[in-house]
């Protein structure tokens, strides 16, 4: 096992199996409905990716990019939005694709913006849970893969300071690597 690795939380049948669960879901819920999925760049990417090929309704693709102002492992609140959509969400079923809800700041802000752009519907899609944490108390997660103790986790698409996203698990990051007295 790699150095870095402190342990593997989710490895990657279980996320597999959970993203296939996901889509078929997601299918069932929007029958006779073509969805705009988004995607929160960067952590989202891979987690997107697999679910949208599980999901067997029309669909077309766009992305976000955000950035909280805060340190590199918390948000406080304070959202900004780095890169807009390209096509607008008029009318649009809009299903958002985030890998983890932490405080759920990111989340909330981001509805509120798009809810203001009037699409048919807003519903929300995150790969992890982190419970715990959350400050927004009546934020609906619509689709969940996973409730994860708070432990700060890394790997198929989510970073520590852009790198690990390249795994194919998720998992924790041994602490001396994200408190800056190593590197893999
Ligand atoms: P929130 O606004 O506090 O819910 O923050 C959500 C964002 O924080 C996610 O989109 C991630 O970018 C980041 N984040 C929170 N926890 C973790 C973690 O354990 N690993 C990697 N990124 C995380
Ligand atoms: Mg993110």
């Amino acid at each position: 096992m790699k150095d870095c690795i402190e342990r593997i939380l989710i490895s990657e049948e279980e996320l597999q199996q959970k993203v296939k669960e996901l889509g078929e879901k997601i299918t069932q819920d929007y029958q006779g409905k073509e969805i705009r999925v988004i995607g929160i760049l960067r952590g989202a990417f891979i987690f997107m990716a697999d679910l949208i090929r599980n999901i067997h309704v029309p669909l077309s693709v766009d992305f976000m990019s955000i950035s909280s102002y805060g340190d590199e492992i918390e948000s406080n609140g304070i959202v900004r939005i780095l890169k807009d959509l390209d096509k607008p969400i008029t009318r649009k079923h809009v299903l958002i694709v985030e890998d983890i809800v932490d405080t759920g700041l990111t989340l909330k802000h981001l509805r509120e913006v798009l809810s203001t752009r009037e699409p048919a519907s807003v519903r929300i899609c995150a790969l992890l849970n982190k419970e715990e944490r959350r400050v927004v108390k009546d934020l609906k997660i619509d689709y969940l893969g996973f409730n994860i103790p708070n432990y700060f986790v890394v790997g198929y698409g989510l970073d520590f300071a852009e790198r690990y996203r390249n795994y194919p698990f998720i998992f924790v990051l041994k602490p001396e690597y994200y408190q800056g007295r190593a590197s893999a």
